[in-house]
């Protein structure tokens, strides 16, 4: 006999229903780290590969040397190498990997075999949009490293060249660690790389933010233009299940990193999640062209309406974005509004808008949604009446946000 289920497995399936309705269909989504998955990933992301190992990695046992240690596993090297492969063309790549589990993890991936302790990274500090694991307490202390400060006080944290290269000629790093989670605007990467390769430094480009944008060929083409990896998370405004892609077009690096990844980084990669990537690549080279653009102009006219309707951005004369994030003022915005970035956001998510409680909007989730540029000025209008006016208008986002069903670009 089968027992029967208990109160907390009853209240966990309770849970995972309403976290599903909320977030799946209830809500405009305009946090600019996540992104809606696609039917077809989401059903490989159930899938019987969810369970299950594969370790394609040479090793010796009682003098036998064997592929895999695992048996059971003929479909898992053909749903990697059509990932692999299919994130290879859409980078420009000569090689490419899905296996890193997350963004971090795919940053780590390229560290660990290339950089040994001691080196020296420079890296955008978090105060100034950098991300805050490549801050001196987490990823350098894990790794032995130490990182200073590559100046990114431009528009909305972006980085001049003259400065940059400057500071590369200060400094003298080991390895340049560009992107960043405040990501506005593009790098003047053939600059820093050429300062950089000049003293025999290494440009790692964070993608994590703009990845959907580079595989669709706006924002920068980090390999083309002097990186020598690029990695990022496959779930921001990609719109992947969350994972980790690397790419390269240096033979030597790859041959460094990809034998690094198990073992060091982790051991099994999860496939399901590779199936779900290998889907979200395949569908983005289909569609991805119009995604990207469409998330970017889509920024660029919420961020004119909300300006223009008195919630402060930063960056306006620039266009306030090429990428998917906007940028909320919040010096502006506590002093002519008396109001915080997180006061805000708290007050939005009550009305159904979720943005995040560090002063960033995105446009990814509601451009898979199927909302364009001429919708801006609605989306824009219920922003501030719900968040700087605090009018009740979570009921008209509701009714609004039944009307979109089903993703596109999927
Ligand atoms: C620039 C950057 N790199 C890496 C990460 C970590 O990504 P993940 O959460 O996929 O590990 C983030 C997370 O927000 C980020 O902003």
């Amino acid at each position: 006999m089968t027992p029967s289920p208990s109160d907390d497995e009853r209240r966990l399936a309770r849970l995972v229903r309403a976290h599903d309705r909320w977030r799946g269909r209830e809500v405009f989504n305009l946090l600019a780290s996540e992104n809606a998955v696609s039917p077809t990933a989401r059903r490989y992301l159930a899938s019987d590969l969810a369970g299950r190992y594969t370790l394609p990695m040479a090793t010796t046992v009682d003098g036998e040397t064997i592929d895999n240690s695992y048996t059971g596993t003929r479909y898992t090297d053909e749903i990697e190498a059509l990932a692999n492969d299919a994130a290879a063309r859409l980078f420009r790549a000569r090689h490419a990997t899905t296996r890193p589990l997350s963004g971090h993890l795919a940053a780590l991936s390229a560290l660990v075999p290339l950089l040994p302790p001691k080196s020296r990274l420079l890296a955008v500090p978090p105060e100034h949009g950098g991300y805050d694991g490549y801050a001196p307490g987490f990823v350098p202390a894990l790794l032995g490293y130490s990182v200073r400060p590559l100046p990114a006080d431009g528009p909305g944290h972006s980085v001049d060249p003259a400065a940059a290269v400057a500071a590369i000629r200060a400094e003298r790093p080991d390895a340049v660690l560009l992107g960043q989670s405040f990501f506005l605007f593009p790098y003047p990467l053939r600059e820093i790389a050429d300062a950089a390769h000049e003293r025999g430094a290494l440009v790692l480009y964070d993608a994590s933010h703009v990845l959907g944008l580079v595989a669709g060929g706006v924002f920068q083409d980090p390999l083309a233009e002097g990186a020598d990896v690029v990695f990022g998370s496959t779930h921001k405004s990609f719109p992947g299940p969350q994972g980790g892609i690397l790419a390269t077009n240096r033979d030597d690096l790859f041959a460094q990193i990809d034998p690094a990844l198990v073992w060091r980084v982790f051991d099994n990669a999860h496939w399901n999640r590779i199936a779900g990537v290998a889907q979200t690549l395949l569908e983005l080279e289909r569609v991805g062209a119009e995604y990207a653009r469409t998330v970017v102009e889509n920024a660029r006219a919420l961020g004119s309406a909300l300006h223009g309707s008195g919630i402060p951005l930063v960056a306006a004369e620039q266009g306030f974005t090429r990428s998917h994030q906007l940028h909320l003022d919040r010096a502006r915005l506590r002093r002519e509004r008396g109001l915080g970035a997180g006061a805000l956001a708290r007050r939005l998510e009550r009305q159904r808008l979720l943005i995040d409680l560090v002063g960033r909007v995105g446009t990814a989730e509601a451009t898979r949604l199927g909302l364009r540029p001429d919708e801006m000025p609605r989306l824009a209008d219920l922003i501030v009446r719900g968040g700087l006016l605090n009018e009740r208008v979570g009921p008209d986002v509701l009714a609004w946000r039944r009307t979109y069903r089903s993703l596109r670009f999927a």
